[in-house]
């Protein structure tokens, strides 16, 4: 059977995003105040993050970097907003800060290449219970976001989570190209289906409730053998 051009589109949009929701592959999350909205200077979300202390984000490098056409721009503290405790972006909910300094981790080129994260330290505290920073184990992790539910969908409005497992080094060195153990973690199922995606970048990675992982990169989302990496937080302790 032959089927045309545009009725193949629509087939590929419609089966793409499967199994279905965001972050790829997850479902609406719990309340989790801790997890931080950031916004730039045109009201836009961009990127998560975690609250760590009642006035410390942190996010990914990558996310105080902006991309466009034109090449790359350091996204500037007076620029950015903070907000905790919204799951919807669309509303009002939570508390938000503007942020007084941006700290990127000295050694950050390339998302690919790690030392992928970085601290906001906010002009007002945020009055939410921080996240704890812990070591990472393998096993169950869940990640937290407001990107796409797919790799052609759209990104999310409400707060999704998914659970993924973290997989031992070892295996991370095998399918991600130039995976750097202690520094970076990876976290999926061989046979894909779950993952974070585009606009999930800087949200947290937590295993029984501390945070172990700032989401970093992947190869699309949610592929077979295409685990999500993350940076493994306990290693930058000194600097948060
Ligand atoms: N770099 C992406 C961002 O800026 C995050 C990508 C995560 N991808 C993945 N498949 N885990 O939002």
């Amino acid at each position: 059977m032959r089927i045309s051009a545009p009725v193949f589109a629509v087939l590929v949009l419609l089966f793409s995003g499967l199994p279905a929701a965001a972050v790829v592959g997850g479902r609406e999350a719990p309340p989790a105040p801790w997890v931080v909205a950031l916004f730039d200077q045109a009201g836009n979300f961009f990127c998560g993050g975690a609250l760590i202390a009642p006035d410390k984000v942190v996010t990914a490098a990558h996310c105080t970097v902006e991309r466009s056409a034109v090449g790359r721009r350091d996204r500037r503290a007076e620029e950015l907003t903070a907000v905790a405790g919204r799951a919807d972006l669309d509303s009002r909910a939570g508390r938000g800060s503007r942020v007084a300094a941006i700290w990127r981790h000295p050694d950050f080129t390339a998302v690919t290449a790690g030392d992928d994260v970085a601290t906001l330290t906010l002009v007002d505290p945020l009055p939410y219970q921080p996240v704890r920073v812990a070591e990472p184990g393998t096993g169950p992790a869940v990640v937290r976001g407001w990107g796409r539910t797919g790799e052609l969908r759209p990104p999310s409005r409400v707060l999704r989570e998914v659970d993924v497992p973290i997989r031992a080094d070892a295996e991370c060195a095998d399918l991600v190209r130039g995976y750097r153990p202690g520094a970076m973690l990876c976290a999926g199922y061989p046979e894909g289906g779950k993952d974070a995606c585009e606009g999930d970048s800087g949200g947290p990675l937590t295993a029984a409730g501390e945070l172990v992982g700032v989401v970093s990169f992947g190869h699309g989302c949610a592929r077979a053998d295409h685990p999500g990496v993350y940076t493994a937080l306990a290693r930058y302790r000194e600097w948060l």
